[in-house]
């Protein structure tokens, strides 16, 4: 059995909390990932975070294969986004480092908004799998920046709290059309 989620939207306060550990008994935690996964796909989306729907806990997955067909990437790129699907559980931030480099970024919780993004270029991330295996593995590119995108979900940061203010006020109109529900996605949203 598939279950797809409804994408909670922003302005729901889930989006908001910073999601806690869980532990290896937690329920049916098999199903939630292969469901996340799902849902992620039904949206095509490249990182899905728990908050999204409307779990307060420390679980994301990715999988950028969407990714691997930009003829800008060099064949190694292309080839190691083809094959990057992964689960983090109870992630933590290690270190960040290297230059800051923009990327225009979306998020299935902000639909039709898309806006360049500032980060650094690498990531050193512990996590467990779906075994509770502990992992610590360091990433650049473009994998390193989906990943930082759902670590911030899994702390209550959205992407759209790094921009300037002017470009936050520019927004804000259309952040609130969002969050009243005014919006037309071709997946299923929960509105707050
Ligand atoms: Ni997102």
């Amino acid at each position: 059995m598939i279950m797809i989620y409804p994408i909670v939207a922003i302005g729901d306060a889930v989006l908001r909390k910073k999601c806690r550990v869980i532990e290896p008994n937690y329920p049916a935690i098999n199903t939630l990932i292969h469901d996340m996964f799902e849902t992620m796909y039904e949206a095509n989306g490249v990182g899905l975070a728990a908050p999204q729907i409307g779990l307060d806990v420390r679980v994301f997955v990715v999988d950028t294969e969407p990714f691997a067909y930009d003829e800008e990437l060099s064949h190694d790129e292309q080839m190691s986004l083809r094959d990057f699907k992964k689960v983090f559980i109870n992630a933590e931030m290690v270190e960040e480092s290297g230059e800051y480099w923009d990327f225009n970024e979306g998020c299935l919780s902000i639909p039709n908004i898309r806006e360049d993004v500032s980060r650094r270029a690498q990531i050193t991330i512990k996590y467990q799998d779906i075994n509770f295996q502990e992992h610590i593995e360091s990433y650049d590119g473009l994998i390193a920046r989906v990943i930082q995108h759902e670590y911030d979900h899994i702390e209550g940061i959205l992407f759209t709290d790094k921009l300037s203010s002017l470009k936050k006020r520019l927004l804000r109109k259309r952040v609130q059309l969002i969050s009243s529900g005014k919006v037309k996605t071709d997946y299923n949203m929960r509105f707050p």
